[in-house]
């Protein structure tokens, strides 16, 4: 039997069976209130004939009773009166009446009650002078008839029932569940063939949360695919590209299958409430977005500080969450803080001190004793965190991340000498001379020895770094193999510039007009800017360099606008605040000098503040007609590479500032001195009026070369150098 079929004459054998019992009910309470009725009016009758009847009793007169009789003849179902000796049988009786009728039950004035056969019901009352009594009978077939009246009706109703119940089935069945499973089975189908990727799935009406679990499927099917095709490609052409599942295989064999463990301070994931429901947040960071792809495809542990004002709700009692939500793939341990550590150790001591001593953005640092006492704490919080997570794994691997942990190395070391521990350093090192001015130089750079392999983006920040150990500490180094011997402990001192993973065929491209009607931008050419908001990104020099290419070049005026999407990032520090003020103040400054009748609606710099999704900001990188990156101080900036990997359908153009990290590698872009406003403003107008020749020539090789240095290079060559320390020291470097 088919499912509908199934469902059909299951709802209608229910609905029947409901019916049935209702009408049951109705139908036994219909007899009774007509039994009750002929009882009644039988027994007003009995009682009204009785004295009457009485005298005719004794003389038999049959003809006066035939006369009583007629004469309540016209009352409805009267069929006859009988008079009665007391021992029931019949002295006189008006015609068609039984020869006996027994006499009233005893106790009973008025006896009434159905004759046996149900056709008829009698009323005996017993003479009040004399013996004997009266039977009153009347027609009780009605009884029966009111009965099976109420069984019709019941019928009839259960039938439109059925029929209504019926229709309603097969047009949900239809419409609203047969109709999407064909739907998107058939898109299903398509996908599975890789004939519609990209293509949205149909909507599911009832089944939707089947459809966006196919919907998953599909996409993991797609990703599988893809990187199978990758993979053969690579083969095919004889490169060794590194991709998520060869990293998977390679972390596996390097590390013997020992689970991964990152320290970051940000984690990937916050959990924040707006509007009473608790959100998931992917914060704005290059730092998560260059780490987060290797945890996905080898699994592990990161250790993070939950900042998210729902996080803890989120954890379970070991302060841990799976992730990535949708797809969870590794854990995310929470480490909580309190308001005070948080000011001295983050905003204070990482973000006042050691953040503009690395940059060279003119930021002067700012170090306080209560801030560096947060700072140690805070390192020793997450050691802690750390060593709970390792225990009972044998030679653990810990890959720190970044300056708010330059102390967390060594504290590791101490007290698990058998864990591998790399320290990754997100941001540049400066000079010794600079470094020289933080009171606690010593401090962290025996912190960060403690490490095991020390990386930084580029060799010229391991030049710095291995320059200003020299001049601070006591130790040997050596300079043909890069590597610092403090004491019993060797550390390798090395450059793995972090990158990115090339987005996957992400489907149709995103509308242009409609993405820019959504901040408010107009023009036909686009250009873009994503960044957090932070003195180092050269984001008022960007402006200056419209402003000039403008001033430069009228004929864009209305043609060109610039999107810059900034992220608000460390806003308790005050020039963190005066820097979104400022930022906003040039925007406007800038836009009211452009402004005319003729162009009504249009302005050069569209600013959109706020947290921007990933996946909101990768539909720009799309679509926009260049990209600039100008920061004025940036250890690898990987705004620069994400633009350069996204899925477009026309080569890109990238302006980017020689300070920065990327700039080592992506030779292609427009590189730029973002402080020559001149030169940004001309470089801009290169980027626009390239010949398409040359446009594609320089995107090709850029892409070439993010696709080869990948985020999985990355992970794999960190990764590679960890597993191969030496652990039991025999006074050579690793
Ligand atoms: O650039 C250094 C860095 O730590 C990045 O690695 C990261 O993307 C960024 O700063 C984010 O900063 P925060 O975590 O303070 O928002």
């Amino acid at each position: 039997m088919r499912v509908t079929t199934r469902l059909i004459v299951s709802i209608v054998l229910a609905a029947a069976l409901v019916s049935a019992g209702w009408t049951w009910f109705q139908a036994r309470g219909e007899r009774a209130r007509l039994l009750e009725e002929l009882n009644h009016r039988g027994a007003l009758l009995a009682e009204s004939l009785r004295e009457a009847a009485e005298p005719l009793a004794k003389r038999a007169d049959a003809k006066a009773l035939a006369r009583i009789a007629d004469k309540f003849g016209g009352r409805r179902r009267l069929r006859g009166i009988s008079l009665h000796a007391p021992d029931g049988k019949t002295s006189v009786s008006t015609a068609g009446l039984p020869d006996f009728s027994p006499p009233p039950r005893p106790g009973e004035a008025i006896d009434c009650g159905l004759i046996p056969g149900g056709a008829l019901h009698r009323c005996a009352a017993a003479f009040e002078n004399s013996p004997g009594f009266l039977a009153v009978f009347q027609d009780a077939t009605y009884v029966d008839a009111g009965v099976r009246e109420v069984w019709r009706r019941g019928f009839f109703r259960l039938l439109t029932q059925v029929l209504l119940i019926t229709a309603i089935t097969l047009w949900i069945v239809r419409f609203d569940i047969l109709a999407p499973i064909e739907r998107t089975a058939e898109w299903m189908r398509l996908q599975r063939a890789g004939e519609g990727r990209g293509a949205a799935p149909p909507p599911g009406g009832l089944l939707g949360s089947l459809t966006s679990e196919a919907q998953g499927l599909a996409k993991s099917l797609e990703t599988a695919r893809a990187a199978a095709e990758e993979e053969a490609r690579l083969r095919h052409s004889g490169q060794s590209v590194w991709t998520a599942e060869r990293l998977k295989e390679h972390a596996k064999e390097r590390l013997r299958g020992r689970p991964m463990v990152v320290v970051a301070n940000r984690e990937p994931y916050m959990h924040v409430r707006r509007d009473g429901k608790i959100q998931v947040v992917r914060p704005a960071s290059g730092l998560v977005s260059g780490v987060e792809p290797i945890l996905k495809a080898c699994g592990g542990t990161w250790i993070g500080h939950g900042a998210g004002d729902a996080d803890r709700e989120t954890v379970d009692a070991f302060d841990r969450v799976r992730v990535p939500p949708e797809e969870p793939r590794y854990s995310l341990r929470r480490v909580w803080i309190t308001k005070e550590q948080e000011e001295g150790y983050y905003y204070g001591f990482a973000n006042e001190g050691l953040w503009p001593l690395c940059h060279i953005a003119h930021a002067r640092p700012q170090f306080r004793a209560e801030d560096w006492k947060h700072y140690h704490a805070v390192n020793r919080l997450f050691a802690d965190a750390v060593l709970a997570e390792i225990e009972g794994v044998d030679e653990p691997c810990v890959m720190i991340q970044d300056y708010h942990f330059a102390l967390l190395p060594r504290m590791l070391k101490e007290a698990r000498p058998d864990a591998r521990v790399s320290l990754f350093w997100h941001i540049p090192w400066p000079n010794p001379e600079a470094f020289g001015i933080c009171p606690w130089q010593r401090e962290i750079l025996d912190g960060m020895l403690g490490a095991d392999v020390l990386g930084f983006h580029i060799q010229a920040h391991c030049n710095n770094f291995l320059e200003t150990v020299d001049h601070a500490l006591e130790c040997r180094i050596d300079w043909e193999h890069l590597s610092i011997r403090r004491g019993e402990h060797s550390t390798l001192i090395k450059s793995y510039p972090i990158s990115v993973a090339m987005e996957e065929a992400a489907g149709p491209l995103p509308a242009k007009d409609e993405l820019m009607r959504s901040v408010g931008a107009k023009g036909a050419i686009l250009a873009l800017g994503v960044d957090r908001l932070d003195y180092t990104k050269g984001i008022v020099e960007r402006f200056l360099a419209v402003e000039r290419f403008l001033d430069k070049n009228p004929s864009y005026i209305g043609r060109f606008v610039f999107v810059e999407l900034g992220a608000p990032s460390r806003t308790s520090i005050p020039r963190y605040r005066d820097l979104v003020e400022e930022v906003k103040n040039e925007a406007g400054r800038i836009n009211a000098r452009f402004e005319t009748k003729e162009n009504k609606g249009w302005k050069p710099i569209v600013l959109a503040v706020g947290h921007h999704e990933r996946t909101e900001v990768a539909r720009w990188y799309r679509v926009a007609d260049l990209c600039a990156v100008t920061s004025l101080h940036d250890g690898m900036n990987l705004v620069a590479k994400e633009y350069v990997a996204a899925d477009r359908e026309e080569p890109g153009a990238l302006i980017l500032s020689r300070f920065t990290g990327a700039s080592r590698e992506l030779r292609d872009a427009l590189i730029v001195n973002p402080y020559d406003i001149e030169r940004v403003a001309d470089a801009i107008r290169e980027a626009v009026e390239m010949e398409p020749e040359e446009r594609r020539r320089r995107w090709e090789s850029m892409r070439e070369t993010v696709r080869e240095r990948n985020i999985y290079r990355w992970g794999a060559r960190l990764v590679d150098d960890l597993g191969r320390v030496r652990l039991v020291d025999d006074d050579k470097p690793a």
